[in-house]
């Protein structure tokens, strides 16, 4: 696989690294491409926001990552694991140890006959942490995610987002290196959302982990460094967040939208833009010193109705490079 030699060299340092991540769901004989070559890095200690329309593959993404679905072609490598070619037992060590999860539905993740400090050392027991430990490393755990008394509470006998962070302490318990949620604010009121989301980020500052988390919810997505934002299953726009002292001394919050160039040279236009000006089938590109610009291709004179005109250019532009890429291509693991 020629894929993973320049794989090395893209992602060199990256905690997760996707390279033209496919995944191809075929049900009743319909093909649904849910990943369509998306790229995506993510260095140790980040904590990077998903974001995307309904169906855009979020939660295919975060599936892959997570160990519990394997791509159909491309490279998704998390730690050192490489997540297409694994080992089943490499597998179920890689869910236990490497990473941990947070889903919708708090309950997904804990059993309603124990208490919250019993849910946390459950997974301790699997990975085999010694007996006397647990406890101790629960009730910490308990006390990092601001539920410090909630321990000998059975799950009935919590809030939505007590229970929410207790389901973190499970899936913290192994201090895993990345956190993965899937909306874990999303059937939470605003209050409750924000001590779950408090607590992911005292997670990842006590432990330096990694967290990747799917959200709709602009009051996650706009307090992370990164929100990375999905479109048709790949990678489109990404926003960048920093902290800068203003000329008054007070601290202000910078944010920078960047369009996502992948490796291929393919760029995705926001749709506003494309709409506000017609752009449709094709475009002309011009390269000027310090940018390029993007024209729609009216038609000259003669135009026929909305056919784009015959000016002799029957290639799409360099951005625009088809599905028949130098990728790994179709047919990989599965
Ligand atoms: N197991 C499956 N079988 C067939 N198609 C699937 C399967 N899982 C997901 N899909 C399809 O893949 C696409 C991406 O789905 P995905 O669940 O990743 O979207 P999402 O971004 O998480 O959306 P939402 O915001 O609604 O949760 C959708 O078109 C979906 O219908
Ligand atoms: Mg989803």
């Amino acid at each position: 696989m020629t894929a993973t030699a320049t794989a090395t060299a893209f992602g060199a340092g990256a905690q997760i690294v996707c390279d033209n991540l496919v995944r191809i769901f075929k049900s009743e004989g319909v093909e649904v491409v849910a990943l369509q070559g998306l790229d995506l890095l993510v260095q140790e200690g980040e904590v990077v926001a998903i974001v995307g329309a309904s169906g855009s593959g979020k939660s295919t993404l975060l599936n892959v990552l997570s160990g519990l679905d394997v791509p159909s072609a491309g490279v998704a490598r998390v730690a050192g694991a490489d997540l297409l070619t694994m080992s089943a037992r490499d597998r179920v060590r890689y869910r236990r140890q490497t990473v941990g999860f947070l889903f919708q539905q708090a309950m997904h993740n804990l059993l309603p006959y124990l208490s919250a400090s019993e849910n946390i050392q459950l997974p301790m027991t699997l990975a085999g942490v010694p007996r006397r430990e647990r406890p101790e490393r629960a009730a910490e755990l308990l006390d990092l995610l601001g539920i410090p008394d909630c321990g000998e509470r059975r799950m009935a006998q919590l809030s939505g987002g007590q229970q929410q962070r207790v389901a973190l302490g499970v899936a913290m318990a192994n201090r895993p290196k990345v956190l993965l949620a899937d909306e874990p604010t999303g059937e939470l009121d605003t209050q409750s959302s924000a001590e779950v989301f408090e607590a992911i980020r005292r997670a990842n500052a006590a432990y330096g982990t990694t967290v990747v988390l799917v959200t709709h919810d602009p009051l996650v997505s706009e307090q992370v460094q990164r929100t990375v934002g999905i479109r048709d299953g790949r990678t489109s726009s990404e926003v960048r967040r920093r902290t800068e002292i203003g000329s008054d001394g007070g601290e202000a919050l910078i944010a920078e939208e960047y369009a996502v160039l992948d490796r291929a040279g393919r760029l995705q236009l926001p749709r506003e833009f494309t709409e506000a000006l017609d752009m449709r089938d094709r475009v002309r590109l011009d390269l000027e010193t310090d940018h390029i610009g993007v024209w729609p291709d009216l038609p000259s004179g003669a135009e026929t109705d909305g056919v784009p005109g015959e000016g002799g250019r029957g290639e799409a532009g360099p951005g625009e490079a088809g599905p028949g890429e130098a990728g790994p291509g179709e047919g990989g693991a599965r």
